[in-house]
């Protein structure tokens, strides 16, 4: 089994190889003057078991079409078999068509994955559990549930503790946080009565006195987590605290989040962090190497991976 990994998330890709006791593959992935991008995987691969570590996050073109190329590199190699390894996986909000003449982009993106000469696709906390159904090849979608509910265990009084999804769309995602932390649930929504109205943040759930957990797939702009943590405290919430696995954070979001109330905004390194975000006073990440990388190894030792969050 051999992991590569291309520029996306090299911090991360190192930390799993860190878990699997291995080096991380030989490749160098480098532009040329008009900024095509060119792979050389830099070690034999002929018969093996390959890994690509690829988040398809900002630049999003450019890291997935290095990923692309990297899976055609690996492909024309002769590795035996090959994994697309994306713990963020850009392109997934556009999982339908959200009005005519529109398109699937993540559909799109699947195929490529595929047609470039992927095998199996591994991911994390797709935005839609469906989005799976898109590749026609073998797919795992893993869950940073447990992870996540691990730090709320270690940093509060869960008896006092209301999970909270801010918004309808994600209250199936909190619901598995709130059964495995034995906690109740709250949703925020949010409505427009009429248009060119002012959105309106309705709170199911009594959360007065309550540490709330906002959890979420994406934080990308910010709007939904901090317009939710400030519905919370209206309502009488003792604190806020977000938990989420893809911190894409564009434009101002950093700049949202620390001048929010919110008390901590918790991501994942699936999406390697910028700067910005270490200096931040109240974001904090946590890894997914141990995670991810327990699922690579099942996966070259044809174990059960679903059985990771048993
Ligand atoms: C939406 O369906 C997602 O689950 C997130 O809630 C959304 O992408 C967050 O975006 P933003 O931070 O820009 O509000």
């Amino acid at each position: 089994m051999k992991v590569f990994a291309g520029n996306s998330n090299r911090l991360l890709a190192e930390a799993i190889c860190n878990y699997l006791n291995l080096p991380l593959g030989k490749a160098t992935v480098r532009r040329f003057a008009d900024q095509e991008i060119f792979v050389e995987i830099g070690e034999n691969v002929r018969g093996e078991d390959v890994f690509i570590i690829q988040s398809t996050s900002f630049p999003t073109n450019d890291h997935l079409m290095e990923l692309l190329i990297m899976i055609d590199a690996v492909r024309r190699s002769s590795a035996r078999r090959i994994t697309a390894v994306l713990p963020y996986f850009g392109y997934a909000r556009q999982d339908r068509k959200p009005g005519p003449r529109t398109p699937i982009s993540a559909k799109l993106v699947a195929n490529l994955i595929t047609e470039a000469g992927a095998d199996r696709v591994l991911t994390l906390d797709l935005h839609a559990g469906q989005i799976q159904g898109f590749f026609d090849i073998p797919t795992d979608n893993l869950y940073a549930v447990p992870i996540l509910a691990r730090d709320v265990k270690e940093n509060y009084n869960l008896n006092n503790v209301m999970v909270v999804s801010p918004d309808v769309g994600g209250v199936v995602r909190a619901r598995a946080l709130a059964k495995r932390l034995d906690c109740l649930l709250a949703i925020v929504d949010k409505r427009r009565d009429r248009p060119g109205e002012s959105e309106v943040m309705n709170v199911i759930g009594e959360v007065s006195g309550k540490d709330c957990i906002l959890i979420d797939d994406i934080v990308d702009s910010g709007g939904t987590l901090c317009n939710a943590a400030e519905a919370l405290l209206k309502n009488g919430a003792t604190s806020v605290t977000a938990y989420i696995t893809h911190g894409v954070l564009s434009g101002g979001a950093v700049a949202r989040v620390t001048s929010s109330m919110l008390k901590e905004l918790v991501i994942t390194d699936s999406i390697q962090p910028p700067t910005a975000v270490q200096s931040a006073h109240n974001i904090r990440v946590i890894s997914t190497a141990a995670l991810i990388g327990e699922a690579i190894s099942r996966t070259s030792q044809e174990e059960s991976v679903s059985s990771l969050f048993d």
